[in-house]
């Protein structure tokens, strides 16, 4: 097939309902001249990004071992010498979520309990029975910051596993139960893409609900979406993208009504709403206080300041924890029991995680909450007031703007010329920041609000210069065909792995 072919079937495509338009795309792919010619549009696409990829100051490529190990002083130096502009980087608050705490006294202190459990193994519960009860602590103390005191969970890997391991649950347990062969979950369109990833993962159908103007999932839209298959409904407190608490009451009750389960997904909120409501902020109910909430995430690698690499899933009932775990009686290698996903597990990060609850302690988290608090409230007044900019829904500390007049991609860009790590966000355009303690050092949120003024302006500048527009984006806000955006971002995970060969 003609390069000029090709061009006119795009235009096809764009024009075609989505729907169609995806399997024409995938059909068509498999012609060994389209799948050329898409590989290059690509390849074009990612070359801006493969640069960005590259660490500062591109150290040479190890491909083979050494072959004869370095000295442990040098290894450390490497480390060092390429962390140092990424550690700046972060430390400084130019990102948008990512570290939450980042304080060197209190990161410091996380590596020396990592260090004295480094080793330790809680699949190995004979040899490490202390991490084990950290871990055990660790649920214990969520649950009751939850309110949920008699509830029950696990420590895992993070927010993304939690979720996966509750949506296995509750798929289980429906088909243990219920005879639930097709199993459906509701979701509000802005869930995280962790329940799309369980719906993939473990055959389950995702039906997704619209959220209103403000960012909420819409309880009328759950009650329509629910069918005999539905093993449960989910909500969000607060959201990823904009940071809006889902009414969890209204779904809860619609779920409870037909004996679906409810999990709320606290990863962002779980250690900081707690927090933000005891200061007085208005805070609708999310927790195990409301009657249908049967499971919750929540998130010690984020606001509960522990170090990355850990997150906690709850369940009201212990029955259904069950339907999480994995056993294997018959196994050769012995009797075989996990409670998550990973078979060993990092005892040191569990242990580095009891660390960070226990020297926070509630007073801690209220002063982090509070701190949190101040700085997201100085940065939402000030992005309102700056002239083009649009403020989403009614956020609390992780504030999503867009602009009626200016491609908002554009001043994302500006942004990142600017130092900044911000969240590009989609249906709608729009970015965000989350608030973090970073944010709350003193100088930020004036820095913040300044480069984001000269962002908005350098972007309406640039008006429609094709040089500094956003490919990536751009394509995936303007282009209908998802396929063709998953094939993107697939090309985009082979970036992170692909390192060049000798003599490239
Ligand atoms: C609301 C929400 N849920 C789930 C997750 C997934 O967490 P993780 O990246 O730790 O897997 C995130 C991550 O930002 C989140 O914000």
């Amino acid at each position: 097939m003609r390069a000029v072919d090709l061009e006119r079937a795009q235009r096809i495509l764009e024009r075609l309902p989505p729907r169609w338009g995806g399997w024409l795309y995938r059909r068509a792919r498999r012609h060994p001249g389209v799948a050329r010619h898409l590989d290059d549009r690509y390849a074009q696409l990612l070359a801006g990004l493969a640069g960005d990829l590259k660490p500062p100051g591109e150290p040479p490529v190890t491909a083979r071992l050494p072959e004869t190990g370095l000295d442990q002083a040098e290894v450390l130096a490497r480390i060092a010498a390429a962390r140092s502009p990424e550690e700046e980087h972060v430390l400084r608050g130019y990102a948008s979520g990512a570290v939450y705490h980042g304080d060197p006294t209190h990161v410091d202190f996380l590596n020396q309990a990592y260090g004295l459990q480094s080793q330790s193994n809680p699949l190995h519960a004979d040899l490490w029975p202390s991490t084990v009860r950290f871990e055990a602590e660790i649920v214990r103390m969520t649950a009751g910051m939850l309110n949920g005191a008699e509830a029950v969970g696990t420590v895992t890997s993070g927010g993304t596993e939690s979720i996966l391991l509750a949506m296995k649950a509750y798929r289980d347990q429906a088909r243990a139960e219920r005879g639930i062969k097709r199993p459906e979950m509701v979701i509000p369109t802005t869930a995280h893409a962790a329940f799309l990833k369980a719906a993939e993962y473990f055959q389950i159908k995702p039906r997704l609900i619209p959220v209103d103007h403000t960012f909420r999932a819409d309880p009328a839209a759950a009650a329509a979406a629910i069918t005999r298959n539905t093993i449960v409904v989910a909500g969000s407190a607060p959201s990823f993208a904009h940071g809006t608490i889902d009414p969890i009451t209204e779904l809860a009750e619609i779920a409870r009504h037909r004996r679906a389960g409810m999990h709320v997904d606290a990863c962002l909120g779980g250690f900081l709403l707690p927090w933000v409501e005891r200061l007085g902020y208005e805070v609708p109910p999310f927790d195990f206080r409301v009657p249908g909430v049967t499971s919750m995430s929540a998130d010690t690698h984020k606001y509960g300041y522990a170090a990355k690499g850990t997150s906690v899933v709850l369940y009201r009932d212990a029955e259904l924890r069950r339907h999480q775990y994995f056993t294997a009686a018959d196994w050769p290698g012995g009797l075989y029991a996990s409670p998550t996903l990973a078979g060993s597990r990092p005892g040191g990060l569990s242990t580095a995680c009891w660390a960070a609850m226990m020297s926070m302690g509630e007073a801690g988290y209220l002063d982090a909450a509070s701190r949190i608090m101040g700085a997201a409230g100085a940065i939402r007044t000030g992005i309102a007031a700056l002239p083009g900019l649009r403020v989403l829904g009614d956020p609390l500390w992780v504030i999503s703007f867009t602009s009626d007049e200016i491609d908002i991609y554009r001043v994302n860009e500006e942004m990142t010329r600017r130092g900044w790590s911000l969240n590009g966000l989609q249906h709608p355009p729009a970015v965000h920041l989350a608030v973090t303690l970073r944010h709350a050092e003193p100088g930020v949120v004036g820095r913040f609000l300044d480069d984001l003024a000269a962002a908005v302006e350098a972007a309406r500048r640039a008006g429609d210069d094709p040089e500094r527009g956003t490919p990536l984006y751009g394509m995936a806000t303007s282009f209908p065909i998802r396929a063709a955006i998953d094939d993107v971002l697939e090309r985009y995970l082979d970036l992170l792995y692909d390192l060049p060969r000798a003599g490239e």
